[in-house]
């Protein structure tokens, strides 16, 4: 049985961002519950102030706002992997940087080939998810422990659980795509795989996914960032839950079915 070991980086640098991912972990569930972060169904163009006014947000089509999301990310794990790690800490790349690098490469293919987007971005809000998984990728890559100092069952198990996340969550993502055709882009009821028992089962596969990521990495920092984004993904998938009900008949959506884990959550 898989019991994953974690070490520690007490490096300065380190242990500060850690401390901001804690805060990240604590804080996501209840902003992602009281305002949904503004992109595709849930993106909106003008906010209400306090005092009656409203602020218009500038918005851009998802494909591009998405791609501003994910580009910065894949570049930055491949500069680490490729010339920092060499060059600053003298050591090669790790397994769980090639892990973040493909991870973000596979979201920019299915940005640009897959997925059918009908909406649009809150500008301000991708530049600042871009940071954060430029941030996130560029420590997990810099921290994860060298491979060849990894027990051989803990690179296994961490590349089979990304490997299986990955595809499971790439065959939700293609459901989710088959609802819509090339010139109609209205919402249907998702079916088919496990969008018969939850909402997002492509955030389930997703996180299965960055676990197979924080084995490799053998790293705190690679289980905080599970956490936060374990945190981030509930509440989302809560959100899309509600809307599914809210949108479709009972029939096509039955206000049983849970939001991210079959039959628990
Ligand atoms: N690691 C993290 O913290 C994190 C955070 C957020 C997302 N993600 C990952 O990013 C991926 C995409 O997430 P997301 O929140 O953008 O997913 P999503 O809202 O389910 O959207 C994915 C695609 O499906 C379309 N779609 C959604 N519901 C539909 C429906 N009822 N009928 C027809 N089309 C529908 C969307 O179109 P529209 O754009 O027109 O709605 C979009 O093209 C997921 O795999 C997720 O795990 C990760």
């Amino acid at each position: 049985m898989l019991v994953p070991t974690v070490a520690v980086d007490t490096h300065p640098v380190v242990l500060a961002y850690n401390a901001f991912q804690v805060v990240g972990i604590a804080g996501s569930y209840f902003s992602e519950s009281k305002n949904p972060m503004p992109y595709s169904k849930f993106a909106v163009s003008s906010k209400k102030n306090d005092d009656g006014t409203s602020t218009t947000k500038k918005m851009v089509p998802s494909r591009m706002g998405m791609l501003i999301i994910y580009v910065p990310a894949t570049i930055v794990a491949l500069a680490v992997q490729w010339f920092l790690l060499p060059l600053i800490k003298d050591s090669t790349p790790t397994v769980a940087g090639w892990l973040v690098f493909a991870h973000f490469v596979k979201r920019d293919l299915e940005v640009l080939c897959l997925h059918k987007y009908s909406g649009s971005t809150e500008l301000d809000a991708a530049r600042m998810i871009a940071f954060v998984y430029a941030l996130t990728a560029l420590m997990i890559c810099f921290v994860s422990t060298p491979t060849t100092e990894l027990a051989s069952r803990e690179v296994y198990s961490g590349v089979s659980l990304f490997v299986v996340g990955s595809l499971g969550n790439l065959y939700h993502h293609y459901l989710l795509a088959k609802l819509r055709s090339d010139s109609v882009r209205k919402y249907v009821a998702p079916k088919g795989g496990l969008f018969q028992f939850v909402a997002a089962p492509h955030y389930l596969f997703e996180l299965i996914a960055w676990l197979g990521i924080a084995v490799a990495s053998h790293q705190l920092t690679g289980y905080l960032n599970l956490l936060s984004m374990t945190m981030y993904l509930s509440a989302r998938s809560q959100n899309q839950n509600n809307w599914n009900k809210n949108k479709f008949s009972e029939k096509e959506w039955p206000a049983s079915r849970k939001n991210m884990v079959p039959f628990v959550y």
